[in-house]
């Protein structure tokens, strides 16, 4: 029997489902029972039966997935997918603030560890963080751990004194203006569709910034024919499947997280059989970093 046959025939059998990022591999995507942004995920686990989930993507996004459902098994096919930006910001540098500015509201990107969650107030995804950001009614923010979304949250919200921490997602942060001017001079009538972790200089020359998940809605839903992606290659998938007569350009062949392409179909049959690999997150610790959480739900509705 086949790979495909056998994590069908496995899931059935142990009443599971599996979620997958839309960083995830191609052939991972296409077997996953709910593929999404970061926000419908975390989202979707509330809502489903199931007991058991395979989360395909990385690290913080199985440990969301257990905080919020510490009743379901959550396994992943690689436990080694990290995402770096998780774990950039200081909890002693929150509580400094805290003491700095007394009506602080700490926003954390949902980019973090649990241990960063436990210190903040409010989650946020890149879907949902303008609107929360403006529900809120702190005038002091700070923004964790991504820079680079702060900054963007800060330029839009402008009642707000968003303050700026230094983390950044290395994948996004490292394509530069100069790259994305030649896409843009070699594809004059593409569109640019921009994930909020990339710098200011590519945020400033896109057509269009959103979370993964909008920008595949976006360049389905435009009348354009040719657009420049400035996010994860990933997404490639789900828009060249659905837009077969558009032409999709990378603004560098390199644009890949190494971390989601950790999970493959083989790994995820296994995780199936033996369910290892289990999500385990400290009772405490998840307790407080499930108010945060909710709280983002609360807020995103
Ligand atoms: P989305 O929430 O837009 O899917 O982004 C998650 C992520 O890790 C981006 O690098
Ligand atoms: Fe983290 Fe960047 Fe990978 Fe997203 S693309 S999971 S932010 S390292």
């Amino acid at each position: 029997m086949d790979v495909l046959k056998k994590i069908e025939q496995l899931k059935k059998q142990k009443n599971a489902v599996i979620f997958a990022h839309f960083y995830c591999p191609g052939e991972v995507q296409e077997i996953a029972d709910y593929v999404g942004d970061s926000y419908f995920l975390a989202k979707k686990a509330k809502e489903i039966d199931e007991k058991t989930v395979v989360f395909c993507g990385v690290n913080f996004m199985g440990e969301s997935v257990k905080i919020l459902n510490p009743e379901k098994k959550v396994l992943m096919p690689d436990l080694t997918a990290d995402c770096a930006m998780a774990h950039m910001a200081d909890v002693k540098k929150i509580e400094k603030m805290r003491e700095e500015y007394p009506d602080l509201a700490v926003v954390c990107y949902i980019n973090s560890s649990a241990e960063l969650k436990r210190a903040s107030d409010v989650c946020v995804t890149s879907s949902n963080a303008l609107k929360i950001v403006s529900r809120l009614e702190n005038k002091n923010i700070f923004f964790i751990p991504d820079g680079n979304l702060g900054r963007f949250v800060k330029e839009k919200v402008k009642d707000k004194n968003v303050i700026l921490n230094d983390g950044c997602c290395p994948v996004h942060a490292k394509i530069e203006g100069e790259q994305l001017l030649k896409m843009k001079e070699a594809h004059p009538d593409a569109l640019v569709l921009t994930h909020p972790e990339c710098r200011e200089e590519i945020v400033k020359n896109s057509d269009f910034i959103g979370s993964t998940a909008d920008i595949i809605k976006f360049a389905k839903e435009s009348s354009a024919k040719e657009f420049i992606i400035c996010t994860e290659e990933g997404v490639f998938y789900p828009m060249q499947r659905d837009n077969p007569d558009k032409k999709f350009y990378f603004v560098t062949d390199d644009f890949i997280c190494k971390d989601m392409k950790l999970n493959t179909l083989d790994k995820i049959l296994h995780v199936l059989t033996t369910e290892e690999n289990e999500v385990f997150v400290d009772e405490e610790l998840a307790k407080a970093a499930m108010k945060p959480l909710d709280k983002m739900l609360e807020l995103a509705k």
